[in-house]
This record gives structure tokens, C-alpha cells and sequence, in this order.
């Protein structure tokens, strides 16, 4: 099987090694348009020689922000300001890709570092929120949305294929929906936010209409040659997460039908109250198991170890077909030369660095 440095090709994409940056938001943009710590933050991960970088949680309507300071991608100018980023990430050899998506009842919230709660309706920079039914998150996140209405519901996904195009026209060669942690496709998924009576609430079926309605639309727009994956929240750690297992398998053999490459398997973050075992590799287990299930290509993160020699083994065993991390790109952008170098690569800085950093770290020894 393959290691961290061989490359990974799925449909027309090629990576140059296994190692991927997941999204991560920054909550630095101006109007969801992305601003210059955008582009160095891009660049800078790319530059440390990652095979993917994937743009943060991009907002796809402007109800659907996480905080005032999401991205966004609802309009031309939002696009405009994320195409140096696409040229910043692909000059730099990486892979350009972004997730998508709407935060529905957890949107409205100030910035993680300035409270990271609800900001109470009223105030200037706070919006109504939507949902699918009028149930409040809880603790930090109290604010009862609103149901979403049957025409909205068509807006939101007709406004995720918009965004889907236009992250298609800037070159993005890998879209990621997000459908996990909580924001309104995992709502729609989970009974803990979903009462809903008519043919998006209720059984499982209806449950997974919202999510499996919406991904097919993207396909329609998403070029064949390209990946489109789903972060899915397949555990809760509360409640039946066996139930929630099965219908997350259903769900995506239903959606490998309909032509998804690739799932990053996350957590549901429905409740607060959810018991989460935190600790090393905490979500391979069941990965495992989904990628059993499904037989799709399956990447995950939380606490994935930053040994190099444990990345190596765990796709060499074949447990996982990218490594993602996020905290450790965080602390050490260049976390793949590193990597590389302690492998015993002998051209680790050149694999991985690009030339203005590769040929001074590789001479006067
Ligand atoms: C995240 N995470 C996240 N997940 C996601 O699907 N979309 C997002 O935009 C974000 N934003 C985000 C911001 C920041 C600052 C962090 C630290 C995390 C979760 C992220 O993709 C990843 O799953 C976690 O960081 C866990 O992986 P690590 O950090 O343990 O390797």
C-alpha cells in the first residue's frame, strides 16, 4: 500500500503526496470576501508542501455564516477575492479544494475568541437564523431558529449549486459539502434537530432528503474530472449512534451512487450534550468501519497522531487514503518537510519546499 509521500490520483486530480489541510475557518473576511490573511494563510500551508489544502467552511448564503467573518460565496466579488487564493495554493503544488456549506441554527455567533456564542437578535451584527425545526443547539448557542419554509429550503440548495459553479469557474479542483458538526445539513440529518413533519423530517428517508437532494444537484454542476466529496457526521456520542451509523452508510451508498469520490468522516455536534471520547486517532475506528460499509475512499481527522511514522503506517495498512491534519499545519506549516526529513527522505526539502526555501535548507553542510 501506499505512504505519506506517494502521490494520490482520484478521477483527474493528482496529489503530490498523501497529506491534506482540512477546512478550517479563519474568521477573517470582510463581507465573506476573503482578505489578504487569507491569501498568506493559504499560501503559507501550501508552500509547507500539504498534497490538499481545503478552503474553510464557505457560506453559501449570508444567513448561512458561522460568525460575521465567515467566508463567502453568494456572490461575484466573494469570487473574485478568492481567486489569488486558488493561484496562491496551486502555485505552490498543492491542490486547490474548499468545503461548502450553511451553518443554519448555529449561525449568527461572534468569533470563536470573542465568545464564540449567540449573538442576540437586535444587536447590529446579528441575523435571524434558520433551521428545521424551532430547536435551540443549547448552552452558548440558545437562540430558537426559525423553520425553514419549503421554498427556502429549495433556495438554500439552489444557492449551494450557485456556489458550487462558482467555485468550479475559479478552478477549485476538489469541493467538499459540509454535512457534518452541526450546521444545517447535519440538522437535517439528526432527530436531535429535525421534528419536522413533511417529506424532510421524520423517517430516515426523509431525514436524508435535504442532504442526497442537494448533492445531487451539485453533481449536475460539478465537473466529472473533479472530486466531490461530503464531510459527513456519522457518530454523535450520544444516543443510538449505531442507528446513526447505518443510516450514515445508507446515505452514502446512496450517494456513491450518485457519483461522491471521496468522505471525510467527522462528528454530528448536534448537543452539547454529547459524550465525545477525546483522544488519539479517536475517529478511526469508525472509519474503518465506513469504509468497510461503503467501499469509498475515506479520510478523518481529530487528534490524528503528527508522528510521521505512524501517518506512514496507517495508509501503508491501508486504514485511511489521505492524512488529514489541521492543529498540527497550525503550529508547523511546514509539518511535511519535517515529516519527510524524519522518514529519511534525502530530498525532503525539495519533495516538499519550494525552491527559495529548499535550496538554502539543502546547502553549506
Ligand atoms: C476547524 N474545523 C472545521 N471543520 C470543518 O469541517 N469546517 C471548518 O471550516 C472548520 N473550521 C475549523 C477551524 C479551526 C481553527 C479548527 C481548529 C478546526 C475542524 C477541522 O477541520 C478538523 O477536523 C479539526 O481541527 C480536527 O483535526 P486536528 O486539528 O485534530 O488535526
Amino acid at each position: 500500500m501506499a505512504g505519506l509521500f506517494d502521490p494520490y490520483a482520484l478521477k483527474g486530480v493528482t496529489l503530490r503526496n498523501r497529506i491534506a489541510v482540512p477546512p478550517m475557518c479563519q474568521y477573517m473576511a470582510e463581507e465573506g470576501r476573503a482578505t489578504e490573511w487569507h491569501r498568506v494563510h493559504y499560501a503559507s500551508l501550501a508552500r509547507g508542501g500539504a498534497g490538499l489544502v481545503v478552503v474553510e467552511a464557505t457560506a453559501v448564503s449570508p444567513e448561512g455564516r458561522i460568525t460575521w467573518a465567515d467566508l463567502g460565496l453568494w456572490n461575484d466579488a466573494q469570487a473574485s477575492a478568492l481567486a489569488p487564493i486558488v493561484e496562491g495554493i496551486r502555485a505552490a503544488g498543492a491542490v486547490p479544494g474548499i468545503q461548502i456549506g450553511h451553518a443554519g441554527r448555529k449561525a449568527s455567533a461572534n468569533r470563536p475568541w470573542e465568545g464564540d456564542d449567540h449573538i442576540p437578535l437586535g444587536q447590529p451584527r446579528a441575523w435571524e437564523t434558520l433551521a428545521p425545526s424551532p430547536l435551540a443547539f443549547g448552552k452558548a448557542l440558545s437562540r430558537v431558529p426559525r423553520a425553514l419554509t419549503l421554498d427556502e429550503i429549495g433556495r438554500i440548495q439552489a444557492d449551494t449549486v450557485a456556489a458550487a459553479r462558482r467555485a468550479r469557474d475559479l478552478g477549485f479542483q476538489w469541493l467538499q459539502l459540509h454535512m457534518a458538526h452541526g450546521y444545517l445539513a447535519q440538522e437535517f440529518f439528526s432527530p436531535l434537530a429535525n421534528h419536522r413533519t413533511d417529506a424532510y423530517g421524520g423517517s430516515a428517508e426523509n431525514r436524508a432528503r435535504f442532504l442526497i437532494e442537494t448533492f445531487r444537484a451539485v453533481r449536475e454542476v460539478w465537473p466529472e474530472d473533479r472530486v466531490l466529496n461530503v464531510r459527513l457526521g456519522v457518530v454523535e456520542f450520544h444516543g443510538d449512534d449505531e442507528a446513526l451509523f447505518r443510516e450514515s452508510a445508507d446515505l452514502l451508498n446512496r450517494m456513491k451512487e450518485a457519483g461522491l469520490d471521496f468522505v471525510d468522516v467527522s462528528m454530528g455536534f448536534n448537543t452539547p450534550e454529547a459524550q465525545i471520547p477525546w483522544g488519539p486517532g479517536m475517529l478511526l475506528p469508525v472509519t474503518g468501519r465506513m469504509r468497510e460499509a461503503t467501499g469509498l475512499p475515506v479520510g478523518t481527522s481529530w487528534n490524528l497522531s503528527h508522528d510521521p511514522r505512524e501517518a506512514d503506517a496507517l495508509l501503508r495498512e491501508g486504514r485511511l487514503d489521505l492524512y488529514t491534519l489541521g492543529r498540527t499545519f497550525l503550529d508547523d506549516p511546514h509539518w511535511p518537510f519535517h515529516a519527510a526529513r524524519e522518514l529519511g527522505f534525502e530530498d525532503a526539502a525539495a519533495r516538499t519546499l519550494p525552491p527559495p526555501y529548499a535550496h538554502w535548507i539543502s546547502r553549506y553542510r
